[in-house]
């Protein structure tokens, strides 16, 4: 296993748009074990992988306090959403960063598995913000983009004066 370099906010490569997984291979249970190592390593509750220059549809999830519910989703899609969440999240490429946006409570989503199995997930709460968030970054979205100009401004002033501290 290895530990995969994240992307940071504004890193242009955040943009680009996730393709569908198409075979599920040894080489993508690698991908998905080092993933999922990354997320726990940072430590991170999702990370798609876009995240760490890859651009496939793949997402890797955990919300759990023990650390121990691993959820792979591959080519994901929302078949069905309900309610409205305001949980205020944030993102392992916008470090230090935490907004709330206007998300699903509930969401039902498909998936295949790292086997190329297909299956359904009804999730609510945090994890069904956390699968809308990372479902955004498959489609080149970083989550601070949604939130107003102004706010925006602030965030990428924020992140050059701790680029400048870091340098
Ligand atoms: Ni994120």
């Amino acid at each position: 296993m290895a530990l995969l370099n994240i992307l940071r906010y504004p890193d242009a490569r955040l943009h680009k748009v996730a393709v569908p997984v198409t075979v599920f291979d040894d080489p993508l249970k690698q991908l998905v074990a080092d993933m999922a190592e990354t997320m726990y390593e940072a430590p991170g509750i999702g990370l798609a992988a876009t995240q760490v220059d890859v651009h496939k549809q793949l997402i890797v999830i955990d919300v759990s306090e023990r650390r121990d519910s691993l959820v792979v989703l591959i080519n994901p899609e929302i078949v069905d959403a309900s309610g409205v969440s305001d949980i205020e999240e944030g993102c392992l490429s916008v470090p230090g960063i935490y907004d709330t946006l206007e998300r699903a409570e509930r969401v039902k989503v498909r998936a295949h598995d790292q086997n190329g199995k297909l299956f359904t997930l009804e999730a609510q709460g945090l994890l069904a913000v956390c699968i809308q968030h990372e479902m955004d970054h498959l489609k080149g979205k970083v989550f601070v983009e949604s939130l107003s100009q102004l706010k925006q401004q602030r965030i990428r002033a924020r992140l050059a004066k701790q680029l400048r501290k870091s340098a």
